[in-house]
């Protein structure tokens, strides 16, 4: 992924202001920064779900910035996934149908065996009978990884997602992270939690619209 003079601007008002970014197959990358300072606009403008002002924007070696938003979806698709804070289960569904219901929107081929393998890797086997509301938050965000996983995501872009988790729960979510990055996903995570910043191998800090690199020492 790349951003080359991203700038993007709400209203008159410059947000994001030149940034350059480039991750490689393999990263594990962090953005930090202060609330309101455009973490979660320059995660939208990765996955092409909005359009830059100005600046050019890559993925996967194509520039997304002027294709249309119907182009955009579908290249996408099978490509990207996000994950959010909040995790927007199917409350009335177990843990293994919210993975079905997903797959099959998608049209997942083999998805049954599918299913089975991806709770084996979130370690969610023994949950797979409960809905959402008996799970731990770290349990539901494993289960939105899980949909990034069927998608066949080969980017994912979380935009604070342990933000709702205890400390315990969030060290989990990002081991789980870790151990798929090692398999070759990418990842790109806003994160405020200072103690998860081991886990990259790249911190950016943006503040007033710039994009730096984030030394935590
Ligand atoms: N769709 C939008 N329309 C207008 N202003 C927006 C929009 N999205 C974000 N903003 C503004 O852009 C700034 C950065 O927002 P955001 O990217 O959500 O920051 P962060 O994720 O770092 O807290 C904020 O001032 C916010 O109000
Ligand atoms: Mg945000």
């Amino acid at each position: 992924m790349v951003f080359k003079g991203v700038y993007k601007t709400y209203a008159g008002e410059p947000i994001l202001k030149g940034i350059n970014l480039s991750l490689r197959k393999g990263d594990f990358a962090g953005i930090v920064g202060p609330s309101g300072s455009g973490k979660s606009t320059l995660l939208h403008l990765a996955g092409g779900l909005e359009l830059p002002t100005k600046g050019e924007i890559h993925l996967f070696g194509r520039r997304i910035d002027t294709l249309s938003e119907d182009e955009r979806d579908k290249f996408r698709k099978g490509r990207v996934a996000y994950i959010f804070q909040f995790h927007y289960l199917l409350e009335d569904f177990t843990v293994e149908e919210n993975l079905e219901i997903f797959g099959k929107l998608l049209k997942v081929p083999n998805l049954g065996e599918k299913v089975n393998r991806i709770l084996e890797i979130l370690g969610l086997n023994h949950r797979r009978k409960y809905k959402p509301y008996y799970l731990s938050g770290g349990e539901r965000q494993r289960v939105s990884i899980g949909r990034a996983l069927l998608s066949g995501a080969k980017l994912i872009l979380a935009d604070e997602p342990t933000g709702n988790l205890d400390p315990l729960q969030a060290e989990e979510v990002f081991k789980l992270f870790a151990k798929l990055n090692s398999q070759g996903i990418t990842f790109l995570v806003v994160t405020h939690n200072k103690n998860l910043l081991k886990f990259f191998n790249k911190i950016y800090l943006l503040r007033g619209g710039v994009l730096s690199d984030y030394s935590p020492l």
